[in-house]
């Protein structure tokens, strides 16, 4: 954990801010995290969910293959004028973190996820980059006012928390895929289509806090192997109900490569 972003981690108990102790950290009160052997905090004690190993391996095969880049592009060009400290809440691998701290050495990155795979991944995802087990729901362990941009990409958002660590004037991006995004393959496999109102619902959940600066969509076409495939249903928001076996069985009986097209909005926001 660099001294730059152990600066802006916050005790999940009390709030305080965190030192060094011992191979651990510590806040003033006593209470007492672990460093883990792979690089990442965990501010979550005892506890850890969200994505499976596979689920987060999967996320990085795929992302690696760059299909995904226009998106990460888009992410890091919003944040063009940005230095500090860029927090990314529920930051999966740190796969958008580093596009957005490759941009700039005047940036640091905290990538927070409830899953211990994830972070396993984003603490060695970039050398400016830190990362700490956290549940968004419960809290975000980061000073107030502490981060100069927050990265929301396919992932929880609780509003607030997002509003108390930004600096005022610091900027939210946020990614949420649109209604017909992968469309033809979530056709092609009978799953669930994403809400066509989330739009008008993360207007309405960021109204109080946030200044919409800038959106756009990205829309562009995807061209698959069967594991890719695999890959972006399970990381995507179409609910799948059945055993992934079912899903790959299903997606080895469509033609290769497996042709869809991504549709994502990237929403720029100033904190108010
Ligand atoms: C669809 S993935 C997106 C990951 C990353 N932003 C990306 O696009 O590659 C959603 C991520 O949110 C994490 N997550 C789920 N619930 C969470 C929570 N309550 N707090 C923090 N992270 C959470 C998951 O573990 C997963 O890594
Ligand atoms: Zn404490």
């Amino acid at each position: 954990m660099l001294d730059d972003v152990l600066e802006v981690l916050a005790c999940p108990h009390c709030g305080a801010g965190l030192q060094r102790h011992g191979s651990g950290l510590r806040c003033p009160a006593g209470h007492a995290f672990d460093i883990a052997r792979q690089g990442y905090v965990s501010l979550l004690p005892g506890r850890t969910g969200g994505d499976t190993a596979e689920m987060v391996a999967a996320r990085a095969d795929f992302l690696r293959a760059g299909h995904y880049a226009p998106i990460a592009d888009a992410v890091a060009d919003a944040l063009a004028e940005v230095t500090g400290c860029v927090v990314d809440v529920g930051a999966g691998t740190g796969h958008y973190l580093t596009r957005v701290l490759e941009r700039s050495p005047q940036r640091t990155g905290l990538a927070l996820d409830v899953s211990k795979y994830a972070c396993r991944r984003a603490a060695k995802a970039h050398p400016r980059a830190g990362a700490a087990v956290a549940d968004a729901w419960q809290g975000l362990p980061v000073r107030s006012a502490a981060a100069s941009a927050v990265l929301n990409v396919f992932a929880p958002r609780n509003a607030a928390e997002m509003h108390r660590v930004l600096r005022p004037g610091g900027l939210l991006v946020v990614v949420t895929p649109n209604a017909d995004h992968l469309a033809g393959l979530v056709a092609d496999l009978g799953l669930v289509t994403v809400d066509g109102r989330k739009q008008q619902r993360l207007d309405a959940q960021l109204a109080d806090r946030f200044r919409l600066v800038d959106r756009r969509d990205r829309e562009f076409g995807l061209s698959l192997d069967p594991a890719e495939a695999e890959a972006v249903v399970a990381m995507g928001p179409s609910a799948w109900h059945a055993t992934p076996e079912a899903l790959r069985e299903r997606i080895a009986r469509l033609p290769a490569p497996v042709a869809t097209a991504a549709s994502v909005a990237v929403a720029t926001y100033e904190r108010v």
